[in-house]
């Protein structure tokens, strides 16, 4: 069968209401045409995916969702309970845990990998939103099968609204909101099997990184969106498995970023290309009053993969996708719209966090390799368990204080890194020489890792924490991009670089910050990979008092 681009309609999820209760199940849909429907999960009776829930800032919402699932998980012969929390019953009866990535959530319905609920169960979900309107998403983060639960469907929108940013639009900014100018659109790559089914290698067990061959936007792959000739607002988030985007039109207009992940930024950003990795959120203005009836806009994506300098091909063969998705442009007159110049008209404007950090830590993202490659991604060389174990071995900032995150990536690929809770700023990233690093990382005294991951035993820095990598930093420290000057709840963190995060852990912590609350309790922080994040690239953090 051929997967034709550009024939599909998308399909669009404009904004709901939150529904008090909402399913989870098993379903089927077909991601094209030419394609049969496969099995997929989904929230809400849908065939994929989720409902886009709409909530106003401070208002609060429980949900009660319900794990409906009845009969095998889609991914049935993927589920690989070696790993760690994953169930051999995962198979047949897969547990469910829904996280609202990005929100400011008490820790009993932050959607914790271990809060799982098994088919006929529920879980009782309160969410205050009480923070600025943005792009957040809820999606499962069931430890051990994050990935292969957020690919058969379970992801969805979650708008929150505000003063500046309004339900139904008419806001003091002009900005689109829902129907028909405002469209959410979550990009996904899947790959799919002859009979329509959306295709996982069965081996080995743990798939590093899910990076495949089409392109799926809300369901439905290469997909084509009719637009008017006038202003419109796409909330984007990258919710695939591994892969990370570069995405540009075709047409060299610019895409203009207004929002981040955590809300909208001082001003619009005009970029040529917008850079978005997995877990991340993107709310952008494209201008289409210039185009001309009936042109062709494609969505196009010039990242390899893994990024951003890819892999040898022996070890895993990543396709390029240059295309995700087409824009046709109606007949009609332009309709122009101004685009704001200053975009937090009733908040105040993101400037640096002014207090001193408490304290520092340094956290590393590595590797141990076996000789086709990694065995398994950790951070700081530790197993998810291990700071319940021993104490020292886990990250503890005290509520309301202000801490700086500087996180050293000692891998060839970059990784989306993600902290529950809390919104940070980027100060900045600089190169280091890992090798001088890694000398002196293991200076301070080796230890032997052994586990069922990493057979025989390796040899790896036994020192906790981390050293300061400042010493062996390589030319100047880079301030983040124009258009990750905002509230960020993941970033992306390059190869042989230290990124240096300033997190404050309460509402409290700092002047002017976008939440308002102070939760202490136990949250995690993860790679956004689902490969990694499945595979230990995930540790639990708590906020004390
Ligand atoms: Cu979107 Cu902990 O994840
Ligand atoms: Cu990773």
């Amino acid at each position: 069968v051929e997967i034709t681009k550009f024939t599909e309609t998308l399909p669009i999820p404009f904004p709901t209401a939150p529904p008090s209760t909402l399913t989870i199940a098993r379903s089927s849909h077909s991601f094209h045409t030419n394609l049969g429907a496969g099995p997929t999960l989904a929230y809400g009776g849908l065939s994929i995916l989720g409902p886009t829930i709409e909530v106003t800032r401070g208002t609060p919402v429980s949900i009660n969702v319900f794990n409906n699932i009845v009969g095998d998980h889609p991914f049935l012969q993927a589920v690989d309970p070696e790993l760690t929390g994953t169930l051999e019953s995962d198979k047949t009866s897969p547990r469910v845990s829904v996280h609202l990535h990005g929100s400011n959530t008490e820790p009993q319905s932050d959607g914790y990998p271990m809060d799982t609920f098994r088919p006929g169960q529920n879980y009782l979900y309160n969410f205050n939103n009480n923070q600025e309107a943005t792009t957040l998403w809820y999606h499962d983060h069931s430890m051990g099968i994050t990935g292969l639960n957020v690919l058969a469907g379970l992801a969805g929108f979650y708008l929150i609204r505000d003063i500046d940013d309004p339900a139904g639009g008419n806001g003091p900014l002009g900005l689109p909101a829902g129907a028909p100018y405002e469209i959410p659109l979550v990009i996904q790559d899947r790959s799919f099997n002859t009979d329509g089914s959306v295709s996982h290698p069965n081996q080995p067990p743990w798939l590093i990184e899910y990076v495949v061959d089409v392109a799926t936007v809300n369901g439905k792959a290469w997909p084509n969106l009719n637009v008017d000739r006038t202003l419109y607002r796409f909330r984007i988030i990258n919710g695939s498995s591994a892969r990370t985007y570069n995405l540009k039109l075709s047409s060299k207009q610019p895409i203009i970023q207004i929002g981040t992940d955590q809300g909208l930024l001082n001003a619009p950003v005009y970029l040529s290309s917008l850079l978005l990795s997995p877990g991340e959120r993107a709310d952008v203005l494209i201008d289409f009053s210039k185009s001309l009836s009936g042109e062709k806009i494609v969505l196009e994506n010039d990242a390899i993969s893994p990024y951003p300098s890819g892999r040898p091909k022996f070890f895993v063969f990543n396709p390029e996708l240059p295309e995700i998705m087409q824009f046709t442009v109606n007949a009609g007159a332009a309709a122009p719209k101004p685009i704001p110049s200053v975009l937090r008209l009733h908040k105040p404007l993101i400037k640096p966090i002014a207090v001193e950090p408490v304290r520092q830590r340094f956290l590393t993202l590595v590797e141990i390799s076996g000789p086709t490659g990694p065995i398994v991604l950790l951070l700081n060389y530790l197993y998810w368990d291990e700071g319940f174990k021993n104490p020292e071995l886990m990250e503890r900032p005290k509520v309301d204080t202000v801490e700086q995150w500087n996180i050293i990536n000692l891998q060839p690929v970059a990784h989306p890194m993600h902290l529950h809770l809390v919104p940070f700023q980027i100060l900045n990233r600089q190169k280091i020489n890992a090798s001088k690093y890694l000398k002196a990382y293991y200076a301070k005294g080796p230890r032997t890792v052994i586990s069922e991951h990493a057979t025989g035993g390796h040899q790896v820095p036994g020192s906790y924490p981390p050293p300061d990598p400042t010493p062996f930093a390589i030319g100047p420290a880079r301030p983040p991009a124009p258009n990750e000057a905002g509230w960020k709840d993941t970033v992306l963190v390059n190869p042989y670089e230290v990124t240096r995060l300033i997190v404050p852990f309460g509402a409290q912590a700092a002047e002017n910050l976008p939440f308002g609350n102070s939760f202490i309790g136990t949250y995690v922080w993860h790679c956004h990979m689902l490969g990694h994040e499945d595979n230990e690239m995930m540790l639990p953090f708590e906020i004390i008092a």
